[in-house]
């Protein structure tokens, strides 16, 4: 009794808190360079150990173990080999990984010193006894949904999503590996968005949707982006053949969002938030669609367009960010 008292009471304290240090744009602003400046401290001190493709923190679980499966990448590319290869060679020295699936969507199929490459590329790196599988799944119609594809004789459950301009160290997608073993039906990812609803139109039914600076302003976010996340191979199949068709074809004839629908199935299916995983990203190609203006409201209209088809918003809001306690020095 008395110490639920005392709890409801520290609760609040750090509540009041909260909302002090939120409702203040100064403090906030404060925050945000401090933190500035703490990363840059940061970024010149981080011992090497932390450092991409050193990190060899992933122990290998005692043999036998069934859920030592390790995870698929999943790459969505077009038209850019040489980024293509530098991915692939990058990834095929993190610990985990199982295998590799190329989403080709192009006109003409790989090149065979693509293919030669690759095929050296994994060779060279299969350690540790571990031989990684590589495979170009080939389509022939140009569909966003293709990435989403249902895969066959997947051997590994989790499936890492990404796309072929965007890098991340392997220490940071270990990371966020035993964050989705941790909860394997959620989306964990390195990208977060947020929704929230429109006041301005003076209809509850109305949302927004909101980017990177959103989701910094609000401190909350309601979508990890699938051009870097983890998820359950079962959405891939789930995304196929039980969303409704009409959103396939919305997100085929619009050419965007087929990130959001995965969002809301995944949203929908499990009635919880993801979880965002700090992670360094490293681009390596030159910007994408979300540089072009007017990105922001097709955005909200495909939130708006899925809500409608769902019946109501399955995006649930959270806070949460998941975090190497190594690279943390407050408690
Ligand atoms: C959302 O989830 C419910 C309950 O699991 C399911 O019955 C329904 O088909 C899902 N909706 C869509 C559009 O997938």
């Amino acid at each position: 009794m008395r110490t639920s008292m005392l709890n409801r009471r520290t609760e609040q304290r750090f509540r009041q808190l909260a909302i002090t240090a939120v409702g203040s744009i100064k403090m906030r602003l404060i925050l945000g360079c401090f933190t500035v400046a703490m990363l840059f401290v940061l970024a010149n001190r981080t011992p090497s150990y932390l450092g991409w493709d050193t990190d060899r923190s992933f122990a290998p679980e005692s043999p036998g173990s069934t859920s030592r499966k390790g995870y698929a990448l999943l790459i969505n590319t077009w038209k850019r080999n040489d980024l293509l290869k530098q991915s692939i060679s990058h990834y095929t020295s993190c610990p985990g990984l199982d295998s590799i699936h190329i989403v080709w969507s192009e006109p003409d199929a790989p090149s065979d010193s693509l293919v030669k490459f690759l095929n050296l590329v994994i060779q060279s790196k299969a350690n540790n006894g571990r031989q990684i599988e590589l495979k170009f799944d080939i389509n022939k119609e140009d569909s966003l949904n293709n990435r989403f594809k249902e895969i066959k004789d997947l051997k590994a459950d989790a499936v890492f999503s990404i796309d072929d301009d965007i890098i991340f160290p392997c220490s940071s997608v270990e990371l966020a590996y035993s964050v989705w073993r941790s909860a394997p039906d959620a989306m964990v990812g390195f990208v977060p968005r947020i929704h929230w609803i429109d006041q301005s139109k003076g209809n509850v039914n109305q949302y927004m949707y909101g980017g990177w600076w959103s989701v910094w302003w609000m401190g909350r976010y309601s979508m990890v982006l699938s051009k870097a996340a983890f998820f359950h191979k079962k959405y891939l199949s789930l995304y196929t053949n039980e969303m409704p068709s009409s959103i396939r074809e919305y997100t085929t004839k619009n050419r965007n969002c087929e990130d959001i629908a995965m969002s809301f199935l995944v949203a929908n299916a499990t009635g919880a938030p993801p979880i965002w995983v700090k992670g360094k990203i490293y681009e390596i190609g030159s910007t994408g669609i979300s540089s072009i203006s007017g990105h922001t409201e097709k955005r909200t209209q495909c939130v708006n367009r899925f809500v409608a088809e769902y019946g109501h918003m399955p995006l649930v809001s959270t806070s949460v960010k998941a975090v190497d306690s190594r690279e943390t020095w407050f408690w």
